[in-house]
């Protein structure tokens, strides 16, 4: 990524205020192959129902499967989002929902999917994983799936190459990349199989599959 993008993030207020589609149109090849796998592995394992895309940016994941379930919904927390979301998805069967994916405002058992994509969960805390995967637990009929996309433990370069490209500083920590800027910080975390299985079953999910996205990232799916 260019100086160029650096200098366009340097007067927005936080990371989830950028223009998602400027970064997802100017990738690199190893996060255009990151972002088609993940397209390809949803294509491939949803069909039909009602599906949930959390935290869902500017509408990358609902316009990749929304041709193939009957109704998707978008939720995000971020006012700059929102409207990103209400330009560029397909009215006919999209929603767009203003709300905290830690405290969904949908019924139990209202869905059949629910995504979580582009290791967003990495950005949290763990009680607030913890949040997270429980709400979208609830959100679910049972025998739902739940797919979460994550940095595996060997993704530190690419995380380096993703953030530095936006204009903050990344160093290493553990299994934590610490991302700072001059207005703030945040964490992206990398994740062995063992901590996404832990993760998963202390939510409640009954099974949970972990499957290879590229060579730096995982799939993870959890059934309700
Ligand atoms: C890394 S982006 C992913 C966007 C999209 N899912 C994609 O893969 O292209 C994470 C998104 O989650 C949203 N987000 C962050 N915290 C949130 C929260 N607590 N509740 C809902 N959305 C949140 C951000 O505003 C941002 O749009």
């Amino acid at each position: 990524m260019t100086n160029e993008m650096g200098n366009r993030r340097v007067d927005k207020k936080s990371v989830y205020d950028v223009d998602f589609d400027y970064y997802i149109n100017n990738a690199t090849p190893a996060y255009i192959d990151f972002m088609n796998s993940e397209h390809d592995y949803l294509r491939n394992s949803i069909s039909r129902g009602r599906l949930l895309e959390l935290g869902a940016g500017s509408g990358r994941i609902l316009k990749a499967v929304h041709d193939i379930v009957d109704s998707a919904v978008g939720v995000d927390k971020s006012k700059t989002q929102i409207s990103a979301l209400k330009r560029n998805v397909p009215h006919g069967n999209i929603g767009v929902v203003h709300a905290d994916m830690r405290d969904l405002p949908f019924k139990e058992g209202y869905f059949d999917y629910a995504t979580l994509m582009f290791s967003t969960l990495g950005n949290f805390h763990d009680e607030d994983k913890a949040k997270i995967l429980s709400e979208a637990r609830r959100i679910l009929k049972k025998g739902g799936k739940l797919f979460v996309s994550v940095y595996a433990e060997n993704a530190f370069d690419y995380q380096r190459e993703f953030y530095t490209g936006l204009g903050f500083d990344v160093r290493n920590e553990g299994s934590l990349t610490i991302v700072s800027g001059e207005n703030g910080g945040f964490v992206s975390e990398r994740f062995t199989r063992e901590k996404l299985e832990q993760l998963a079953r202390s939510a409640g999910f009954s099974e949970v599959r972990i499957t290879p996205l590229t060579e730096w990232t995982y799939m993870c799916e959890m059934v309700k």
